[in-house]
């Protein structure tokens, strides 16, 4: 462990997928901690990298440039020799022989899991710092790069609402989010959608039908419809997945192959219901990608710096969360409670916007 009291030496690392604005989060855990005259290690490839002992000191200079880059500089990954307990053991073994003090992990709920496994056999502070997409952790309003993907989903409808405009057509355009609609809300708001499809909700295929057939009597030539990519499939759809998968059956044919989307399957199931021309579009990982907006720069600067603060204070076991738009330290067990719920409010609203 650091030779004084007060000089601790940080390690910091990123798990799961990236997301833009991780790179402001790490430029100031790097640079808060500096400023505390800790000495920072950045670990490479997130907890697989730890195994592999990629770790090395950082400099503020390190640093420079990246506030404005997506992705990570430390790079990421999703480890599975670390979620065993040899792997935990050995990651632990690791850091204590880099004599780190704390750990600081920028990362969604699965990486926020494996800083509690590790804490059961790493005896310095851990403190995660919510970082991804989805927006989904519980116990927090925000997870550092869903403005920028949100940003980046609805510059790309808007693109597709040209072509949809012009030849007259409904698109079904899927969004990520994993098992969460906090994206597609987003998204269908800001883009303007008639419609959204998300996990938090079982949508009946009729009633879908006839809310789009409604619109279109009314006058729409074109639309959009956001479905997000953990959305349940169409009854009809899941009920042919059932039977090909109990009778492998070659005369048994669903309309859906099983690796397709939930757009594809909406999309297919809404043609003969409804008289528009449809097409599909999965948005998928550019939505991960490009320059995090000003505001996932502002959060991701403002997390890191609050995780060495809650380092100085001697706090453990916690992550940066944001509570009424502030900054508290919340505990990491939270964040591993399911799956934050959608307002349903928003979900009245996309469908009232889009009347
Ligand atoms: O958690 C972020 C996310 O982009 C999800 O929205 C998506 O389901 C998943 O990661 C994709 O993971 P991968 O990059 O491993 O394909």
């Amino acid at each position: 462990m650091g030779n004084r009291k007060d000089d601790k030496r940080i390690a910091v690392l990123a798990s799961g997928g990236d997301s833009p604005g991780m790179n402001a989060a790490l430029r100031a855990v790097v640079r808060a901690a500096l400023w505390e005259h800790y000495q920072v290690f950045g670990i490479q490839n997130g907890y697989e990298g730890l195994l592999h002992n990629e770790i090395r000191e950082l400099t503020s200079r390190d640093m420079g440039l990246i506030i404005n880059q997506g992705g990570t500089m430390l790079g990421t990954a999703r480890s599975a020799e670390f979620q065993t307990r040899e792997g935990l053991e050995k990651a632990a073994r690791i850091l204590h022989e880099h004599r780190i003090d704390a750990l600081c992990v920028v990362g969604g709920d699965g990486s926020f899991r494996g800083l509690m496994e590790l804490s059961e056999f790493y005896k310095g502070q851990v403190v995660g710092i919510p970082g991804t997409i989805d927006n989904d952790i519980p116990g927090t309003e925000y997870t550092i790069g869903f403005d920028t993907a949100v940003q980046t989903a609805v510059e790309a409808i808007d693109k597709l609402r040209d072509t949809a405009l012009s030849h007259g057509r409904l698109f079904f355009v899927e969004v990520m989010g994993r098992n969460s609609g906090q994206i597609a809300l987003s998204v269908a708001l800001a883009s303007g959608a008639e419609d959204v499809i998300i996990p938090e909700e079982r949508t009946d295929v009729e009633e879908f039908a006839q809310r789009l057939e409604a619109g279109r009597k009314k006058g729409k030539r074109f639309g959009i419809v956001v479905v997000a990519e953990g959305a349940p499939l169409p009854r009809e759809v899941e009920r042919a997945r059932v039977l090909r998968a109990e009778a492998p059956d070659p005369n048994v044919k669903a309309a859906i192959a099983p690796e397709e989307s939930p757009a594809f399957a909406w999309a297919e199931v809404m043609r003969p219901r409804i008289g528009m021309n449809i097409r599909v579009s999965v948005l998928g990982h550019i939505q991960r990608g490009g320059r995090p907006t000003s505001f996932d720069r502002v959060w991701g600067s403002r997390t890191g710096d609050a995780a060495i603060r809650f380092i100085k204070q001697g706090l453990t076991g916690v992550f940066t969360a944001m509570r009424g738009g502030h900054i508290t330290p919340a505990y990491l067990f939270e964040a591993t409670r399911g799956v934050r719920a959608v307002e349903p409010e928003m979900v009245q609203l996309v469908r009232k916007m889009g009347s």
